[in-house]
């Protein structure tokens, strides 16, 4: 692993109506879409503010931490496009949400990735979500051996929650965790996981 890892541009997981690539830096379109996604009312109240308002701290932020994370794990944060036919290619294809897999570096690093989506509030409530995240567990289970999966969410947040349950994690308490400053989230996690998530490094 480490940084001889490259993120090829025309690389895309597929699944029927969504294709899943890279975010890529010297993308305009990409910055643009990061920008308006992570701006958006719906994003702001489940997920707070990031600080990326312009096309140019989007690309930064690319650079220098989503490929960080390409390079140190081969997954990170993905682009979610919309195909507007079955076969078409990711150049034809519009940008409408992030689908990812984090897991950060230690000590506020747990032993299994958290899956996470966001999607522009016009393209929610059409399974978008939920396709993506299915098409992206599959690819990192069978490409890069990733079987152990967490799911954390705003103890409220019954629209990501609904997510993490149709993907097929299961609810395993509130818990405080140390990768959100401490905050109580929603904790669920892949029914092969072991019950004693202190094994993941999780605290009781
Ligand atoms: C959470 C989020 C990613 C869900 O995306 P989505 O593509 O709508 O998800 P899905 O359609 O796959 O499933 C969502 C579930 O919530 C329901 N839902 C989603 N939006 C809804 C809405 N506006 N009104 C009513 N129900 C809604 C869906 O009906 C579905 O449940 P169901 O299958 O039982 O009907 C999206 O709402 C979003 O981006 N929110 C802002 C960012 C965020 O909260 N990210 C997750 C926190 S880390």
């Amino acid at each position: 692993m480490g940084s001889v890892f490259e993120a090829s541009p025309t690389f895309s997981i597929e699944s029927e109506r969504l294709q899943i690539s890279y975010f890529l830096p010297d993308s305009p379109e990409h910055c643009l879409f990061l920008v308006e996604l992570w701006n958006s009312e719906e994003f702001m109240k489940t997920c707070g503010r990031t600080g990326i308002d312009t096309a140019e701290k989007a690309s930064n932020f690319i650079r220098n931490r989503v490929h960080t994370d390409y390079a140190r794990n081969h997954y990170g944060m993905f682009l979610v496009s919309l195909k507007p036919h079955e076969h078409a290619s990711l150049a034809e294809s519009t940008p409408i949400g992030s689908v990812s897999l984090m897991r950060g570096e230690p000590p506020n690093a747990y032993l299994a990735p958290d899956i996470g989506y966001a999607f522009l509030t016009k393209e929610t409530g059409k399974g978008y979500a939920t396709e993506a995240a299915l098409a992206l567990l599959a690819y990192a289970k069978k490409e890069l051996g990733v079987d152990s999966v967490f799911g954390f969410c705003g103890t409220g947040d019954t629209y990501s929650a609904r997510v993490l349950e149709k993907i097929g994690l299961e609810f395993r308490g509130p818990k405080k965790l140390k990768v959100f400053g401490g905050r109580e989230s929603a904790v669920y996690a892949l029914p092969i996981m072991s019950q004693d998530l202190t094994v993941y490094g999780l605290d009781d």
